[in-house]
C-alpha cells in the first residue's frame, strides 16, 4: 500500500497531489507534440510509479540522456523496482540544477516533463520549483506538465498557469483529457 499513489495519497495528499497515478490516456497526452523521439536530455520530475515513464522510455532513443527525480522514499523504492534500468534521484526538484550540472548537462536539458501536483503547493513551493526548471531548461526547451481539471479554479491552480504565461515564450494548452481519474489537461510551454 505504502508503495502506491494511493496510499500515499491517504498519508499525504498534499505532497501526493492525487488519488491515483495517470491514466494511460493522459499519459500518452502528456509525452505527445514534444518533441520526445528527438530529445538528446529528457528529465521526468514527480516520476511517482511510473505511469508517464513507460511512455518516456517507449519512446526516446537509446543515446539521449534521461533520469527522473521523485521525493517520496517509499514511491522512490517502487520505482525502481519497476524500472531498475532508469537512473531516479530521491531529491526534491528543487535541487534539480544541482542534479543537472552532476549528469553533465550544465548547458540545460532539452525537456522536462512535471508530474508535481503544482495546485496543492503554496506559492513560495511554486515559485522555488519552477525557478529550478527554468536554470535547467535550455534556451528553447520544452516544458509540460498536467492540471487537473478542477485545480483550475484553485487560487493556486490559477496563479500556476499565471506564472507559466510569465517564464515562457509560449504556452499551449491541451484538450481535456476525460479518460482519466480526475480529468485533466497538460501545459506545453516553451522556455
Ligand atoms: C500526482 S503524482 C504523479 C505521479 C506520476 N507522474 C503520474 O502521473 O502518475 C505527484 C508525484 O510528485 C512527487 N513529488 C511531490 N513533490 C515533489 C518534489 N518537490 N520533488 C520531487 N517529487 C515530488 C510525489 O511524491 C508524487 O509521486
Amino acid at each position: 500500500m505504502r508503495s502506491t499513489i494511493f496510499g500515499q495519497f491517504l498519508l499525504n495528499p498534499l505532497n501526493t497531489g492525487a488519488l491515483c497515478a495517470s491514466s494511460t490516456f493522459l499519459s500518452k497526452e502528456i509525452t505527445k507534440h514534444i518533441g520526445i523521439e528527438k530529445a538528446k536530455s529528457i528529465v521526468e520530475l514527480g516520476s511517482g510509479t511510473g505511469a508517464v515513464t513507460r511512455h518516456i522510455v517507449d519512446s526516446v532513443h537509446n543515446n539521449t540522456a534521461f533520469f527522473a527525480v521523485e521525493l517520496n522514499p517509499d514511491i522512490y523504492n517502487a520505482f525502481k523496482t519497476r524500472f531498475p534500468k532508469v537512473k531516479v534521484y530521491n531529491r526534491c526538484a528543487s535541487e534539480l540544477p544541482e542534479i543537472v550540472k552532476g549528469e553533465g548537462l550544465g548547458h540545460g536539458v532539452d525537456i522536462i516533463i512535471s508530474g508535481l501536483p503544482w495546485a496543492s503547493f503554496s506559492d513560495k513551493l511554486q515559485d522555488s520549483l519552477l525557478d529550478a526548471v527554468m536554470q535547467s531548461l535550455r534556451p528553447g526547451g520544452v516544458f509540460t506538465t498536467f492540471a487537473y481539471l478542477q485545480g483550475t479554479i484553485l487560487p493556486t491552480g490559477i496563479k500556476f498557469k499565471h506564472r507559466l504565461r510569465k517564464h515562457f515564450s509560449e504556452v499551449h494548452k491541451s484538450r481535456v483529457v476525460w479518460a482519466n481519474i480526475p480529468p485533466a489537461f497538460v501545459y506545453r510551454c516553451r522556455k
